[in-house]
């Protein structure tokens, strides 16, 4: 637990709140620290574009961010999603580019996990997986419509 014990408590208690990380184990935990990233956005910023190649899943820890989906000519609001949400799933778990654009609507702070994270502390887990899965599945059918 060095890592973890010299962590910002407040992120721990963030992400041990949080429906993805709240039952990690110790040992993942460290790994996670160690493996991610934290950036902070301005209003404004594009984290992700749609058809922009993948390799980072992101975690809203603070603020809020929207989604932009686009076909064709038309751009359809998917909605915002705001503190202990993810986003950049779809790209990752599909290998395809991004499939909607998602900027900051306010300062926000958010966790960055690469692809290797993502599939070694995420995805090796049933239950995390089933729920990354489960939204992958409700976004894409929503962008369908
Ligand atoms: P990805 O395609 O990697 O990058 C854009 C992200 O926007 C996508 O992963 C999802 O995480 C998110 N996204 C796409 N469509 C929706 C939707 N309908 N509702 C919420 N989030 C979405």
């Amino acid at each position: 637990m060095a890592t973890a014990e010299k962590t910002d408590l407040s992120l721990l208690a963030t992400l041990r709140a949080s429906d993805l990380f709240h039952d990690l184990t110790d040992s993942e935990m460290d790994d996670l620290l160690i493996h991610m990233r934290m950036i902070r956005t301005q209003k404004g910023f594009e984290i992700i574009r749609q058809g922009d190649s993948w390799d980072s899943f992101y975690v809203i820890l603070s603020g809020r961010v929207s989604v932009k989906f686009r076909r064709g000519s038309k751009t359809f609001r998917r909605g915002r999603l705001g503190k202990g949400e993810f986003f950049g799933e779809m790209a990752l778990l599909a290998q395809q580019p991004r499939n909607a654009t998602v900027t900051s609507e306010e300062v926000s702070e958010l966790l960055v996990l690469k692809k290797s994270v993502f599939d070694n502390i995420l995805m090796k887990h049933p239950g995390r997986a089933q729920k990354i899965r489960r939204a992958y599945q409700d976004r894409a059918a929503r962008n369908k419509k």
